[in-house]
């Protein structure tokens, strides 16, 4: 698809409607995605990031038919994840000694992705490219945001920043501007995107944001490499989002997180989460089963809580897999300035709940106390513990 952006720019990239997992089975894709790629056709022609390997020869028959590929006197990776740099072969054997502007390590990425010395034009932050008609490219490095050959770049006289997977979102759409969408999918598919994918990195996101609010660029559109892009009041909302969500992010809200065999760890969540009601009516409480619930969507629930309860079934002394899967995975995310607990029912020896609790600890939460265990079904005496253990939380946290 290509489409004019603003003045001489131009989105030449693919919407992945059918897309409902990425990274492998990593990451859940309700809405699809696009891989954002763009056209700059000054002086100088520009290509700005390519698309999934998979869309690889789609996206250069495009170019192809526009009559745009003879033209292209540069492009930029600003990140060699292959949904990004997916077309670089299939170009580079029409343009074979095209010069490639990325980091060092993104030289390093595009070599282990395909192992071929090309024309590489390594940059750092303040180099530019001058593409004429009084306008340059300026790049500046964003290690970690969200690998370590990330950057971004900036078109002077546009005010465009060009930010790759940052301030992204998965979503398919063909209107590449947010304000044309439905704001309620965009900001719900942003904040899932940031608590799966950039979240770790909540240092590097606040330093760099503040460092090119340091540069005194002015920014008219953020163009990302997924999902819609940003543009008049949205540019300071979507900096001002990544500003909240990488210091400590919290809502009043808390997420109680579950497996069960035959219903006890369940029956227990559901009163816990009626004691923690009982003694605070604001809180937003929600009640999530890990072994039926999209995994990514927990993550985002989590992300937006203060607090968490964790629980499983002994089950041969250990947790359930879904709830040790989960751990991991947030473990990996690092989220910081949470509380949590481990609850859970047993039959015999009840070895998970403690186990639960020394297993979230570890991937940084702050435990709030020693949690509950119920032996059996939960009875009527077990379920009034249940809930009296869910108003002492509501306080502790
Ligand atoms: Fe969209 Fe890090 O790739």
């Amino acid at each position: 698809m290509t489409k004019k952006i603003k003045n001489n720019v131009y989105y030449t990239g693919k919407v992945d409607w059918e897309l409902r997992e990425f990274h492998g089975g990593a990451l859940s894709t309700h809405h699809g995605s696009t891989y954002n790629s763009y056209l700059v056709k000054e002086e100088k022609t520009v290509l700005i990031d390519t698309v999934w390997s998979p869309f690889s020869d789609e996206f250069l028959r495009e170019l192809s038919a526009s009559k745009d590929i003879p033209k292209i006197d540069a492009i930029v990776i600003n990140h060699a994840e292959i949904d990004h740099s997916g077309a670089l072969a299939g170009l580079m054997k029409l343009i074979p000694n095209l010069p490639i502007y990325c980091t060092p390590n993104g030289v390093k990425s595009i070599k282990g992705h395909f192992h071929q010395d090309w024309n590489f034009k390594p940059v750092r932050t303040g180099d530019t490219l001058d593409i004429g008609n009084g306008k340059k490219l300026l790049f500046i490095e964003a290690a970690m945001l969200h690998w370590p050959d990330t950057m971004f770049t900036y078109l002077t006289g546009d005010n465009i920043l060009f930010s790759n997977d940052a301030f992204g979102q998965h979503l398919a759409t063909d209107k590449i501007f947010a304000d044309l969408l439905d704001p309620c999918v965009v900001w719900e598919e942003d904040i899932k995107y940031y608590a799966n994918i950039i979240a770790p990195y909540g240092k590097q996101v606040d330093g760099k944001i503040k460092e090119i609010f340091a540069m005194n660029l002015p920014i008219d559109m953020i163009l990302t490499s997924h999902g819609a892009c940003w543009r008049g009041a949205d540019v300071e909302k979507a900096i001002g989002k990544y500003l909240q969500w990488a210091n400590d992010y919290k809502e009043n809200r808390i997420t109680i997180l579950y497996d069960t065999i035959w219903g006890g760890t369940r029956i227990m969540a559901e009163e816990i989460a009626k004691g923690i009601r009982m003694a605070d009516s604001d809180v937003i409480v929600n009640v999530l089963s890990l072994a039926k619930s999209d995994k990514n969507d927990v993550v985002t629930e989590v992300f937006r809580s203060k607090a968490i309860l964790i629980g499983s079934p002994s089950h041969n002394k250990c947790v359930l897999p879904p709830v040790a899967a989960m751990i991991e995975e947030l473990t990996g995310l690092a989220f910081r300035g949470k509380k949590a607990a481990a609850f859970g029912c047993y039959g015999w020896s009840g070895e998970a709940q403690k186990r639960l609790s020394t297993m979230i600890q570890n991937a940084g939460y702050t435990l709030v106390d020693e949690g509950i265990k119920v032996s059996w079904e939960p009875d009527q005496d077990a379920i009034a513990q249940c809930l009296e253990y869910g108003k002492q939380f509501a306080k502790k946290v």
